[in-house]
């Protein structure tokens, strides 16, 4: 699916920038949403109830994510990932770089089998980003989900911002910067080369785009200053230097949760970050272990009541 054509949406779509009304009632709506987000207790990770799913897509509906807590520990903590992506009606898994097979990825410190240090694998802070904004226009990750298997000794909360409420602050501010992201050239990942070998062209893209499927907003966002190019006019460098503020500053909708053993987030890959971490010392525990898988479709939403 190309981004190219047509990117700003039309109609009565709150994301158009014409759709005035459509857009003040959708804003009330996400903004009225509790800064609080309730834990949904589940069971069994690898074996959602009805009603598990159901408040874990309720979760999801309102704020692009949902945090939950199994009662239940896995062996095989892959297989019963898996089963909750599907059961959540994610299926296809993004094939990483560094995935293991099963298209779950463990995320701990470790050497990686390339010669570039990938910094979710140290125990360094990550800064603001989605999932996936280095990946060609069709392979967006649409969704993600981090289950934690331990903790760090130390460190390691993360923090989440729906990327709709970062929507919304940019356009409150300026319309125009909105209609810069939405560009198709705003944001451009350079290509990659390890070892004289190219393993990723050149990805530009928009920052924010609606899926012509159903509708949705996605963000394509990192806030790393090397290797991603904004493109080089007023609007669009002052707008990602809003959004560096933003992040700056901080805001209400901004969630930080350090997870415990057995806890996760299902996410409509929204804005995320991680603190940088210390590992416990030997067999003393304490090593941070967070799986996590990625989709390329979204979480469905939840039918209106
Ligand atoms: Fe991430």
């Amino acid at each position: 699916m190309s981004h190219s054509a047509d990117p700003l949406p039309q109609s009565a779509s709150p994301f158009a920038l014409d759709a005035a009304d459509a857009y003040a009632g959708w804003r009330r709506r996400k903004l009225a949403t509790a800064a609080r987000l309730p834990v949904v207790e589940v069971d069994d990770v690898g074996r959602l109830s009805d009603s598990e799913r159901e408040a874990l897509l309720q979760q999801c509906g309102e704020r692009n994510f949902a945090l939950f807590r199994g009662r239940t520990g896995h062996v095989d903590v892959a297989s019963a990932l898996q089963a909750f992506g599907r059961r959540m009606g994610l299926l296809d898994l993004d094939q990483n770089l560094c995935a293991e097979d099963s298209g779950v990825t463990a995320i701990t410190v470790k050497p990686t089998a390339t010669d570039h240090t990938y910094i979710p694998y140290t125990s360094r802070p990550l800064g603001w980003h989605t999932d996936g904004y280095y990946n060609a226009g069709s392979h967006q990750v649409r969704a993600w989900l981090l289950y934690c298997a331990q903790p760090a000794a130390e460190g390691g909360a993360n923090e989440l911002l729906d990327h709709e409420i970062a929507y919304i602050r940019v356009r409150d501010q300026n319309p125009e910067w909105i209609r810069a992201l939405m560009a198709p050239d705003a944001f451009t990942i350079p290509l990659n080369i390890e070892g004289g070998e190219q393993i990723r062209p050149d990805h530009g893209g928009p920052v924010f785009s609606v899926s012509p499927l159903d509708g949705s907003l996605h963000m394509r966002y990192s806030a790393r200053q090397r290797n991603v190019v904004w493109k080089d006019d007023a609007a669009t460098r002052d707008a990602a230097a809003f959004l560096l503020d933003l992040f700056k500053t901080g805001d209400d909708h901004i969630f930080r949760h350090r997870l415990q053993a057995g806890e996760g987030i299902v996410s409509n890959n929204v804005l995320h970050r991680r603190d940088g971490f210390r590992d416990g010392a030997g067999d003393a525990g304490g090593k941070r272990l967070i799986y996590r898988a990625r989709y390329y479709q979204r979480l469905p939403l939840p039918k209106e009541t």
